[in-house]
């Protein structure tokens, strides 16, 4: 039985007729750009999220770029970010005119931590992005109160939660991509930003439509940063199945220790309090590449999202000359994605522990 690193078909399978009922109902209507569907999925979100305000923008990238300049970053910031996660985190930060400073993770966690956070402070820095990566939780509070304003990224962890709320609500702002292989995804590219602060979505606002409120006068050099209808109707056809899908997600995960995986790999740790929506379970072995050259032979997918970390890569070595970052070093060489999915079965866990058993001999 092959098994893929993710299974986005089986889970959207009941909800076809109501997808494509909800594309129709945009396309009779004839109005793409924020109508009704992205003023609803809107609401819908923020009170999913527990925050105050939700604002649909074009992609994930865009939304890290729109809300740090809404909440004040600019020229001659500093933007503490980790370099153990996708391209995008840091991508967005140079967009505002701030420079990005690299910070290490948690080892278990594979999240940025108070302290590892703290140990790349400088006197210019505005602003921390803490990554919810893989759908684990990165502890904002606890980096908050360090006093800078925390922006969630928490583009992997939609479904996730905590006792202390869910992502989205928990720094001074959090930004979401939906892209298709999210744990909740459009059909196309789609992104937003959550917030408790109304200026924060008013300026997010503002700057995802040209900088301007009315398309008559423009306050700021803004962006076509919008989501549009047919996402925002399809996104809220799958909204309230969210929490069931991280369930099967979290269910996968069981599956898997059950299966006996923590004895040959190192497991990620959920972070304290949390309950993570895995969208991606990445384990760590010191013969990650030797199982990632011989698991799709037992038809097991599996991928090394982040062999080369961000502030090793060309575009980031004017801001990372003399960044040094050990753990991120170390996870960047031993991290592997196994499959995970909301339908991944108690027997399709057992088989992928019998491949990497297999692989490693
Ligand atoms: C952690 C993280 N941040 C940002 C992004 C950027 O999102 P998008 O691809 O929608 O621009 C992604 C995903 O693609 C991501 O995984």
């Amino acid at each position: 039985m092959a098994v893929p690193l993710f299974d986005t078909q089986t889970p959207l399978q009941p909800l076809g007729a109501q997808i494509d009922a909800a594309i129709a109902g945009v396309v009779a209507a004839r109005r793409f750009i924020l109508g009704p569907e992205v003023a609803a999925f809107e609401q819908e979100f923020a009170a999913y999220c527990g925050a105050r305000h939700a604002v649909g923008v074009a992609n994930g990238t865009d939304a890290l770029t729109i809300a740090l300049r809404a909440i004040g970053v600019g020229p001659g910031d500093d933007v503490v970010v980790p370099s153990f996660t996708f391209y995008a985190t840091a991508e967005a930060v140079p967009a505002t005119g701030a420079r990005p400073v690299f910070c290490d993770v948690d080892p278990d966690t594979y999240c940025v931590s108070a302290a590892t956070v703290a140990a790349a402070f400088t006197p210019a820095t505005k602003a921390v992005v803490a990554v919810h990566l893989f759908g684990n939780l990165a502890p904002v509070r606890e980096i908050e109160a360090l006093g800078v304003p925390v922006l969630e990224d928490a583009a992997q962890a939609a479904g996730t939660r905590s006792v202390g709320g869910r992502p989205g609500a928990l720094g001074r702002a959090a930004t979401w991509s939906f892209f298709p292989s999210k744990n909740l995804a459009c059909f196309g590219d789609g992104g937003a930003i959550t917030t408790d602060d109304g200026d924060v979505a008013g300026l997010a606002r503002m700057l995802r439509f040209h900088g301007s409120h009315d398309k008559v006068t423009y306050e700021h050099v803004g962006y076509n940063s919008r989501l549009d209808e047919l996402q925002a109707a399809i996104l809220r056809v799958q909204l309230p199945r969210l929490d069931t899908w991280a369930d099967g997600r979290r269910a996968a995960v069981r599956h898997y220790e059950r299966a006996g995986l923590g004895e040959l790999v190192t497991l990620p740790v959920a972070a304290p309090g949390s309950e993570p929506a895995w969208h991606l379970y990445v384990v760590r072995s010191e013969r990650a590449d030797e199982l990632a050259a011989g698991l799709p032979g037992h038809g097991i997918d599996c991928k090394a999202y982040y062999r080369t970390p961000v502030h090793r890569q060309p575009a980031m070595r004017e801001f990372a000359a003399a960044t040094q970052l050990a753990a991120t070093d170390e996870l960047a060489r031993t991290h592997l994605a196994l499959p995970v999915s909301p339908v991944l079965s108690a027997e399709q866990a057992r088989e992928v522990v019998a491949a990497v058993r297999a692989v490693l001999g």
